[in-house]
């Protein structure tokens, strides 16, 4: 999920779903020091089990959907990075859209986007929305190969804005 994002060279980064955090772990090992990380988690179980987890890191117990007011608050202008965790086959074509659009307002320019899927979620009407939607927001979008190891199998989606 993280290669390719030059994480090192980024002065703020998002994560979107990080659930119990296991992405959370490779991002901050890659984060300079002085680099703003912020999490969004919507799940109030998963939100505490991050908490406990990462007390020093923040997190917000909110929607993706409304992360342009979440980095106002967390002073975060602008993002390098977005890696997502959301479940995209699970939302609804609005949110999708919602959180795509939130999304061009706090990415930079050139700021890169990261998100996975699974394999056998492709063929859910939600997937492919997702999938035909990313091309209308990102100059750049490339789909990994798929990880058949992974289980289930899954691919990650990079984009760059
Ligand atoms: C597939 S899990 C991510 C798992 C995580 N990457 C990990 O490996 O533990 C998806 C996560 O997205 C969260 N989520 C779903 N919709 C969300 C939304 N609109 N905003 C923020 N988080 C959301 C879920 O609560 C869940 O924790």
């Amino acid at each position: 999920m993280i290669e390719d994002l030059r994480l090192g060279a980024a002065e703020a980064v998002l994560e979107y779903g990080p659930g119990t955090g296991v992405f959370t772990d490779f991002i901050l090992r890659e984060l300079k020091p002085d680099a703003k990380f912020a999490a969004i988690e919507v799940n109030p179980q998963f939100a505490a089990a991050f908490k406990a987890r990462y007390p020093g890191v923040r997190l917000f117990q909110d929607t993706a959907a409304n992360a342009r007011d979440i980095c106002n608050y967390a002073g975060m202008r602008s993002v390098d990075c977005i890696v997502s965790g959301l479940p995209w086959a699970a939302l609804s074509k609005s949110t999708q859209v919602k959180c795509l659009d939130e999304m061009m307002h706090v990415l930079k320019p050139g700021g890169r986007f990261v998100t996975f899927a699974y394999v056998h979620g492709l063929a859910l009407p939600a997937a492919r929305t997702f999938a035909s939607l990313l091309p209308n927001y990102f100059t750049s979008v490339s789909r990994s190969p798929v990880v058949w190891l992974n289980l289930p199998p899954a691919f990650v989606y990079r984009c760059r804005r």
